[in-house]
């Protein structure tokens, strides 16, 4: 399993970076609006950070918009993904710049039809937000499973690339539906990586080493 941190702060792309376990960066335009800084600037040090996919999101609401900010995009960096949100604009533009090698990361994915009509048009990602989901007493996991269902019954390359991930279960259930990316805070990469009782025996052993040092 991929993962990638969902932030645009460079601070915690740094930590994160240092932990050795990210593959890649995502960010969306209220995460980028949170930097007070160009997403140009914003994505070229984060490209100098992590060395994997960047996923950055277009503006525009029309087909012709996103296509023009697609390329721009894309030109930035080598691992740059344009990410498009899954509306009938963002269908056509995704059919035009699928075609032309530019990698897309389908986002606002909310249910297995929308993921299929992304990959059917040559998405490289399609991002369902399963904690949006969650937050109206809606399984968001169980949109992740049929997902997997239909992609793996035609055999589809689109990586499924788990997206509004609240808690650490969010990224084991991911991982036991063999979902191909899970993009998290760095907050919840921090709590994947803790458990009391480690820290409890870690403090036994040296309290312990520390009494038989006199
Ligand atoms: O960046 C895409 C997605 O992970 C954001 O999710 O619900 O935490 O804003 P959310």
């Amino acid at each position: 399993m991929k993962l990638f941190l969902d932030t645009a702060d460079i601070d915690e792309i740094r930590e994160g970076a240092s932990l050795g376990v990210v593959d890649g960066v995502t960010t969306n335009p209220s995460l980028i609006a949170k930097t007070g800084r160009t997403l140009e600037e914003v994505a070229r040090e984060i490209c100098e950070i992590v060395d994997g996919p960047l996923s950055l999101e277009v503006i525009s609401a029309e087909a012709d918009g996103m296509i023009e900010e697609a390329r721009s995009l894309a030109a930035i960096h080598k691992n740059v993904v344009v990410k498009i949100p899954m509306i009938r604009e963002g269908l056509k533009a995704l059919n035009v710049i699928s075609q032309e090698g530019i990698r897309v990361n389908v986002t606002l994915i909310f249910s297995p039809l929308q993921a299929l009509l992304a990959a059917k048009n040559g998405a490289a990602y399609v991002s369902p937000f399963v904690g949006r989901l969650d937050d109206i007493a809606t399984d968001g996991m169980n949109l992740v499973a049929e997902i997997i269902e239909v992609f793996d019954a035609y055999g589809f390359d689109t990586e499924v690339l788990v997206a509004s991930v609240r808690h650490p279960m969010h990224i084991l259930q991911a991982a036991q539906l063999g979902a191909d990316v899970v993009t998290i805070p760095l907050k919840v990469l921090e709590q994947m990586l803790k458990h009391p009782l480690t820290d409890i025996g870690l403090e036994k052993f040296m309290a312990d080493w520390r009494k038989s040092q006199g």
